[in-house]
């Protein structure tokens, strides 16, 4: 008799490939299914994680000076928009005519989408699911717009920043010579602030890093035990990163679609680094990528930045 071997698909594939390698690893873009994208939401909002709130007063505050730099009646491309709220803070002082955030979380961003344009009449709003990772196709009659990218919330943070280069090349080919790109980046400081904004007391933020065990669970139709593992992350202050892991509470072996996978007790998964910059780091990203750094924003505290970065 013959045994099948179950067909595995490229997700699939890409998820196996981190679980069998020597330091156990799964993209952080797979904490987001819509729970991940809603806990994501309710992090934003605890005391310990200071980025959004500080970002948006940034926003607040700087909107019209922001406003100068873009064109009338651009076009704004938002990778990784989650809920959209940060345009809101811009869109009445730039006046862009389409606006297109991109996300993988599909029904967290179809929905996203429709609160803005019910909200915006006057917006054209073109949500795209797909990976930022990919470059972006936009429709053939965007073109003639001139285009600019609103990258907020330090999401360029979750990339190596070599991969962060790769990613701003990327961008930097999407906006041609006449755009530019809006870059909401955190900054270093102080290693108690960083260590509790992603250890809260609520538990919210280990919630968010179990729930990406939920959604390979799906992917891989795995029965991985989430209440074997734990949350863990710290900041190393060499690297000037984030690290986070979800740590095996014991001996545990599953078989996934074909594959034995064994984590150790105490064995770490990595599942997100966070780095944090500087100025003069966010400098040399935009120069390697082929953009200048025109002007930052701060808010009093200095605690994180959004740049402006021309093409
Ligand atoms: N821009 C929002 C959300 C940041 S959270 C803010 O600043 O608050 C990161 C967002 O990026 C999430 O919405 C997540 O779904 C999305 N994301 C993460 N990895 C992604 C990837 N590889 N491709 C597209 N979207 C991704
Ligand atoms: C989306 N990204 C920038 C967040 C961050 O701070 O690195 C994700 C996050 N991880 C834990 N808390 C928040």
């Amino acid at each position: 008799m013959n045994i099948k071997e179950p067909s595995i698909n490229k997700e699939q594939q890409d998820i196996l490939d981190g679980l069998i390698s020597n330091q156990k690893t799964i993209n952080p873009k797979y904490f987001y299914d819509h729970r991940g994208s809603k806990l994501f939401e309710r992090i934003t909002q605890l005391d310990e994680y200071y980025p959004t709130r500080t970002e948006l007063t940034i926003l607040n505050d700087y909107a019209q000076d922001i406003a100068q730099l873009f064109e009338p009646d651009s076009l704004i491309v938002e990778p990784g928009a989650g809920n959209c709220t940060k345009i809101e803070y811009l869109l009445e002082a730039v006046r862009p005519s389409i606006y297109v955030p991109q996300d993988v979380s599909e029904e967290f961003l179809q929905k996203s989408a429709q609160r803005l344009s019910g909200r915006y009449p006057w917006l054209k709003v073109h949500p795209i699911i797909s990976d930022f990772s990919d470059p972006i196709e936009l429709p053939e009659n965007y073109q003639k717009f001139a285009k600019h990218v609103f990258y907020p919330g330090s999401t360029i943070g979750n990339f190596e920043p070599e991969d962060a280069v790769i990613f701003l090349k990327q961008m930097h080919k999407l906006v041609g010579s006449r755009g530019g790109m809006l870059l909401g980046v955190d900054l270093h400081k102080d290693n108690e602030i960083l260590h509790a904004a992603y250890n809260d007391e609520k538990g919210i933020t280990a919630e968010f890093n179990l729930n990406t065990l939920n959604h390979i669970n799906q992917i891989l139709e795995a029965g991985i035990d989430i209440n074997q593992f734990e949350h863990h992350a710290l900041y190393n202050s060499k690297q000037q990163r984030i690290e986070m892991y979800l740590r095996s509470k014991s001996l545990q072996q599953y078989t996934i679609l074909g594959n034995t996978i064994t984590f150790e007790s105490g064995e770490l998964i990595h599942t997100e680094h966070s780095y944090k910059y500087t100025l003069d780091g966010i400098a040399e990203l935009a120069q390697k990528s082929g953009f200048t750094l025109q002007k930052s924003w701060l808010d009093e505290e200095e605690l994180f930045s959004v740049s402006y970065l021309s093409a």
